[in-house]
């Protein structure tokens, strides 16, 4: 960023109901770069500042108000324990932002949500345009510092690949849990249940997004959470759960049968779904692209080397075995027919943002996998109870979703404790019902 000055406000706490707020997660952009968790903060770069060149804006010790929300670090503490060289209560920002502007003719702040701080931006903006041939002072260029950050971000640290496998670990227990611990006729909400407990027991500081427990034909409606109604008899269960720790998050996605045995017709989906996934993952290595067009070379049913376009060819191939697709595999590659059984993309970059930041291009073209980088593969396949598809079929929804991080040979998936093959998830189904004791009786 040069001699730049860049600022960065803390995220906004959010309302829920009257008197309630959701409880208050830091925005990752600004917890990467200075590690503060709490809220009504600002922290701003200033290397072209002599002394202060690093600030943070925090609230100021209060005992009155920590009676009620408990300690804050206060401007004593911030300075030590976050290595800035300079705090100051946040009701000076007004006073001593417009001397840190500057510094530099270079401002970077990200324009977002904060529509408040915006306005306070733009505010010192326009009182420097106007003081501008009088000072020759302050920032004549403002810029997003956003794809910077994320850069830095999208390969991550050997701390960040620590933490990152904690949260996957975590992740991997509650869905085991799901597996040893319900039982038929359970509703999903009990499901979810078993597995965010199991998160929190771990040490999770919350779910890195609302939990899917989806029985049945549920399991078709991709973004289905509500997890209100009592898993089918006889069907799957999809669960696409992920904890939280630490600022990273898991994003684990596991399909089974309540009753603990496959019936024929969801082994079959489900193998086309695991083959796919197996394919997926042996793509992940440096070098392969993360595109997510599917591009036929050829007549002979070769697609681009992508872990999209591998999983897309082993679903295509899969749903046509099964007389699920009708036609030739081409036709059904280049006229996406396959879209009505799978229509996501296969993978997405994974780390303190579930859906993390980075740009999926560079140079033009879909970007090459790196070491260091961290991707989900979750081919799913979800068939509508739509009266033209075989009837035995209908209502079958399952995905697979592992968490994968590139390594410089190939990869490491991180989410490989967690069973996935139909022998070993109904060995552990097996195992939880012989034990006596439900976990939640
Ligand atoms: N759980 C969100 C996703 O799989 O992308
Ligand atoms: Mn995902
Ligand atoms: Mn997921």
């Amino acid at each position: 960023m040069g001699d730049a000055v860049a600022v960065f406000p803390s995220a906004l706490p959010t309302h829920r109901s009257n008197d309630t707020e959701h409880e208050y997660r830091q925005d990752s952009d600004f917890f990467f770069l200075s590690g503060f968790e709490e809220p009504h903060s600002v922290f701003v770069l200033a290397p072209a500042h002599p002394v202060t060149k690093s600030i943070l804006f925090l609230r100021r010790r209060d005992s009155e108000r920590e009676r009620w929300d408990g300690p804050r670090t206060g401007v004593e503490g911030a300075g030590p324990r976050y290595e800035v060289d300079a705090a100051y209560g946040i009701e000076e920002l007004d006073e001593r932002l417009p001397e840190l502007l500057a510094t530099s003719d270079k401002l970077y702040y990200a324009f977002a949500d904060n529509e408040a701080f915006n306005h306070r931006i733009v505010r010192e903006l326009k009182r420097y345009h106007d003081e501008r041939a009088r000072t020759d002072r302050g920032p004549i260029a403002v810029a997003d510092p956003s794809s910077i950050i994320h850069e830095l971000r999208v390969k991550k640290s050997p701390e960040d690949v620590a933490a990152l496998r904690r949260a996957v670990r975590i992740s991997g227990e509650g869905h085991m849990a799901a597996m040893r611990y319900s039982r038929p006729g359970m509703y999903e909400y009990e499901i979810e249940a078993i597995v965010e407990y199991t998160f929190a027991r771990l040490g999770a500081q919350a779910v890195a997004y609302p939990s899917i427990v989806a029985g049945g034909p549920n399991a078709t409606i991709l973004h289905y959470n509500k997890n209100r109604e009592a898993v089918p008899d006889g069907s799957l269960v999809l669960i696409d759960a992920g904890a939280e720790a630490d600022y990273f998050c898991g994003d684990i996605t596991r399909t089974w049968p309540i009753s603990g045995k496959f019936s024929a017709e969801q082994q079959a989906v489900y193998e086309v779904v695991l083959e796919a996934q197996r394919r997926a993952i042996a793509m992940c290595r440096p070098g392969t692209r993360v595109s997510r067009t599917v591009e036929l070379k050829g007549t002979n049913g070769k697609v681009n080397g992508t872990f999209h376009a591998a999983a897309v060819k082993a679903v295509v191939e899969g749903l046509l075995d099964l007389g699920l697709l009708s036609g030739s595999f081409e036709e059904n590659i280049e006229r996406q027919l396959y879209h009505r059984f799978f229509m996501h993309g296969t993978g997405h970059w994974l780390g303190m943002d579930t859906h993390d930041v980075g740009s999926y291009r560079a140079d033009g073209d879909w970007r090459p996998l790196e070491p260091g980088m961290v991707v989900t593969v979750e081919p799913g396949i979800y068939i509508p109870q739509d009266s033209s598809v075989d009837e035995r079929f209908r209502g079958i929804g399952i995905r697979i979703e592992d968490d994968v991080l590139i390594t410089e040979n190939g990869c490491d998936v991180l989410s490989a404790d967690t069973p996935k093959t139909i022998a070993e998830i109904e060995a552990l189904i097996a195992q939880g019902r012989a034990g006596a004791t439900p976990l939640i009786a």
